[in-house]
């Protein structure tokens, strides 16, 4: 498929999506989220595709926001349209069996953050800047940053950043618990490849059981969230890379996992 603001390439089993309106600071118009659902649609379809890498173009941001000339002649209902089409692309991303990474080079503000809270690991440079700031704007955050911020860092936090909009440093993003490692700018591509490829050589039932059981959890009570677990678990103890990985073990040899 042809992308208008999208480039999509891959290494390996490495999917890598990045947004490409640098000029724009690579900020969500429609027809950008429109062509990352459907992207991502065909990474989770495609069986060669085991961990997709998000990223945006240019130095200086990850993604600025939503697109603010965009936002500015929304009616209330196109309002709820947008956020809804924002909300499904990153619950689907939130969703997705395969492992998510978003490289975070420079601003992650406002539809960017949650664009990049809806990704399993976030890996960022220590310029990075994270932040949602549409409280500026006189709105809120809309693509699920209210609650996916609360979840990842609690509501103090939470709180926070969306009542005063001030973005924050990579350091405190880190601590907070929304970044996953911090590196320096030109070790960002080696780390996250490093991530990826560790990522796309493991058991993908096992991944995706994690995926799973991690994100259907946090939404569930303790009794049917263990269940799951279970279920999981004895779902990966009918794969080919559940006998390979313990063998492997057993055998004292590193374990191959064919993805069978
Ligand atoms: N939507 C639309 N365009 C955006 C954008 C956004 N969210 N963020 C940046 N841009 C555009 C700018 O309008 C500018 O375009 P232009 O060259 O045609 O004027 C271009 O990207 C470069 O941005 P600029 O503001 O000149 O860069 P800067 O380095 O001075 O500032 C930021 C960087 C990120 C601090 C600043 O762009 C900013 O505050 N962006 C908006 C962040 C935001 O509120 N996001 C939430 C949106 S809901």
């Amino acid at each position: 498929m042809d992308y208008q603001n999208l480039l999509v390439g891959d290494r390996g089993a490495v999917r890598q999506i990045t947004i490409n309106r640098p000029d724009k600071l690579n900020a969500l118009n429609l027809q950008t989220l429109q062509e990352l659902d459907a992207a991502f649609r065909a990474a989770r379809e495609d069986a060669a595709v085991r961990v997709i890498v998000l990223a945006g173009a240019g130095e200086k941001a990850f993604v600025a926001g939503a697109d603010i000339a965009e936002l500015a002649t929304l009616s209330p209902v196109q309002a709820q349209a947008f956020s809804r089409v924002g909300q499904n692309l990153m619950r689907g991303i939130e969703r997705s069996a395969k492992p998510v990474i978003a490289r975070i080079q420079g601003f992650a503000l406002g539809g960017g953050m949650e664009l990049a809270m809806s990704c399993h690991l976030r890996i960022a440079a220590d310029r990075a800047r994270l932040g949602q700031p549409e409280i500026n704007l006189g709105v809120i955050p809309g693509f699920g940053g209210t609650q996916r911020l609360t979840r990842l860092a609690g509501r103090a936090a939470a709180l926070e950043l969306c009542l005063l909009g001030t973005p924050i440093d990579a350091a405190r993003g880190q601590a907070l618990g929304l970044l996953t490692r911090v590196v320096a700018a030109d070790e960002l591509d080696e780390e996250v490849q490093g991530i990826a490829d560790q990522l796309a050589a493991a058991a993908p039932v096992a991944l995706a059981g994690i995926l799973d059981a991690v994100t259907l959890g946090a939404d569930c009570a303790m009794d049917p969230a263990l269940e799951f677990e279970t279920q999981a678990f004895a779902l990966c103890c009918s794969t080919a890379d559940m006998r390979e990985g313990t063998q492997a073990f057993l055998q004292k040899r590193k374990a191959v996992f064919s993805g069978g």
